[in-house]
C-alpha cells in the first residue's frame, strides 16, 4: 500500500494527491473561472484559451445566454429522469437536431451524456437494425474510452494498454491522409487506395452481410486534423450503400459549427444513418446525440435506449442557447472568419518554420503539424511538443496537441474569440514555434 504524501494546501499539489495519475492533464494550471476566451487560475493568472474545453466551447466559456438559459431552467426542472416522464426541453432539442441534421429522409434522435456514450449506442442501433456484427473503423480515429469505443479507437496506446479484452468483430481500414500516404500511394489516389482497402476487407477478413455499419469522423479530431480528401465521404456513402452497410458519422469533435458548417459532413454532400453530436451542442454541459434515419433509430425494443440522467434538462436548456447563438451571434459565420485568420497565420509559419510540416485543417478547426525534417516528415519529438505547450502556457497561452505521434497543435479556440485575443495567441505560437531550441 503506498504512503500518503505530506498534506498540502496548494489545489496543484492537492490534484496530485486525490486525483489518479491516469486522468493526465496538459497543463499543471487549476482553473477557476472563465469568460469568453480566457480562463482564469486559482492563482489568478489569466490565459488566452485555444484548447476551448477540446472542442466543447465554440460558444465560449458562461456565454450570458447560455448561462441566463441554465439558471433559469435550475430554478424550474434540474431532473425528471426522461424514462419517468421527458423534460419539454428534451423534446425541443430532440425536434432542433432532426430539422438541423442533413439528409432527407425521416429522422428521429436521441439524447445521452457523453460522445463515447453516443458511440455505444450507435454501435447498438446499428447491429440491431441489420442484425449484423461487424463494424468497421478507422486507423487514427478517437471515439471514446468506454470499451467499445476503446475497441475502435484506430490506436492502441495509451488507452487500450493494459486493461483487455475487449469486444469483437471490429475491423480497422486506413483513413486517407493526404499529408503521410501509404509507401508508393500518390496523394490524388488515396480515395482509390482507401476504398480498395475497404472492399478487399469485405472479401478476405470479413463479408457485407456480416458488417452492421462503418463509423467515421469527417476530420479526425485526435487522430491530428486530418481532412480526408473531397471525394472520400461521398465514396463511403456509395460503398455503405452498395452493400447495405451504415454510415455512423461521429461529429463529436468536428460538429456544431466548428468547421464552418452545423455539421463537418455536409460540406461533402453526404449524410449518415447516424449522426453523432457532443462537445459544442451544450457548451460545457454534458450532452451528447444521435441523430439519424427513424427506422434505424427505432430498431431498439422500449426501454433499450435512455439512462438516468440522460438528456438533462440543463444540458438541453444550454443546448437550445447554443441553437439560438448559431442564428443571433452567426457562429458559422464566425468559424469561417476565426479558421480563415487562422489558416492565414499558420500558412504563413509553416513556410517560415523548418519544423512545421502542414498546415491544415477545415473552417476553425485548424492545426499545424510539427517535424524534424520538411523531406522525411519524422514527428518532432514529445520533449519538444511539451517546451512548445509550456512556453505558450508561459506567455499566457493555453494550447494543446494532438496525432498518432502527438506532434500536431491543434486549436479549438472558442468562434467567439476577439479579434485582438485570437491575433494575439497566434502571434504566441508563431513567436514560440520560430524560437523553438530543440532538446
Ligand atoms: C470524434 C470523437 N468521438 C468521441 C469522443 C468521445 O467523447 P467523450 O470524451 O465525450 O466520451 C471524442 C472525444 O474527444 C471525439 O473527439
Amino acid at each position: 500500500m503506498p504512503t500518503l504524501p505530506n498534506k498540502t494546501a496548494s489545489p496543484l499539489a492537492d490534484r496530485e494527491r486525490y486525483i489518479p495519475r491516469g486522468l493526465a492533464h496538459y497543463h499543471p494550471v487549476v482553473v477557476e473561472s472563465a469568460s469568453g476566451a480566457t480562463l482564469r487560475g486559482v492563482d489568478g493568472r489569466e490565459y488566452l484559451d485555444f484548447a476551448g474545453g477540446i472542442g466543447v466551447l465554440n460558444a465560449g466559456h458562461c456565454h450570458p445566454k447560455v448561462v441566463k438559459a441554465v439558471q433559469e431552467q435550475a430554478a424550474k426542472l434540474i431532473h425528471s429522469a426522461v424514462q419517468v416522464a421527458p423534460p419539454r426541453v428534451y423534446v425541443e432539442v430532440c425536434r432542433k437536431l432532426v430539422e438541423a441534421a442533413p439528409g432527407a429522409f425521416a429522422k428521429k434522435a436521441v439524447l445521452l451524456n457523453t460522445g463515447a456514450e453516443a458511440v455505444e449506442t450507435a454501435v447498438k442501433l446499428a447491429r440491431a437494425f441489420t442484425r449484423r456484427p461487424g463494424i468497421v473503423s478507422f486507423e487514427g480515429s478517437f471515439h471514446g474510452r468506454t470499451y467499445m469505443a476503446m475497441r475502435l479507437n484506430g490506436k492502441h496506446k495509451p488507452l487500450r494498454t493494459r486493461v483487455g479484452p475487449f469486444p469483437g468483430d471490429v475491423y480497422h481500414v486506413p483513413f486517407p491522409n493526404p499529408y503521410r500516404p501509404p509507401a508508393g500511394v500518390a496523394a490524388k489516389d488515396l480515395t482509390r487506395y482507401c476504398m480498395g482497402r475497404l472492399e478487399d476487407l469485405l472479401t478476405t477478413t470479413t463479408a457485407p452481410e456480416e458488417v452492421a455499419a462503418v463509423i467515421i469522423e469527417p476530420v479526425q479530431g485526435e487522430g491530428g486534423f486530418i481532412v480526408p480528401p473531397k471525394d472520400f465521404l461521398p465514396a463511403l456513402r456509395a460503398f455503405c450503400d452498395r452493400h447495405g452497410i451504415l454510415l455512423i458519422i461521429d461529429e463529436v469533435q468536428a460538429g456544431f459549427g466548428r468547421t464552418g458548417t452545423l455539421f463537418a459532413c455536409e460540406q461533402a454532400g453526404v449524410a449518415g444513418d447516424l449522426l453523432l453530436a457532443a462537445k459544442s451542442i451544450a457548451a460545457g454541459l454534458p450532452l451528447s446525440a444521435i441523430v439519424g434515419r427513424a427506422d434505424v433509430m427505432d430498431s431498439l425494443e422500449p426501454g433499450g435506449l435512455g439512462g438516468t440522467y440522460t438528456g438533462n434538462p440543463l444540458a438541453c436548456a444550454a443546448a437550445l442557447a447554443v441553437f439560438g447563438l448559431v442564428e443571433t451571434e452567426d457562429l458559422l459565420g464566425k468559424a469561417k472568419r476565426v479558421g480563415e485568420a487562422i489558416k492565414r497565420s499558420f500558412d504563413k509559419l509553416a513556410k517560415a518554420s523548418p519544423i512545421v510540416g502542414e498546415s491544415r485543417g477545415l473552417g476553425a478547426m485548424r492545426a499545424i503539424e510539427l517535424v524534424t525534417d520538411k523531406r522525411t516528415k519524422a514527428p518532432l519529438p514529445e520533449a519538444d511538443m511539451k517546451r512548445i505547450l509550456e512556453l505558450c502556457r508561459e506567455k499566457g497561452l493555453l494550447v494543446i496537441k494532438a496525432g498518432g505521434h502527438g506532434n500536431v497543435l491543434r486549436c479549438l479556440v472558442p468562434l467567439t474569440v476577439g479579434d485582438a485575443h485570437l491575433a494575439r495567441g497566434l502571434k504566441i505560437i508563431a513567436d514560440v514555434v520560430l524560437g523553438l531550441k530543440r532538446s
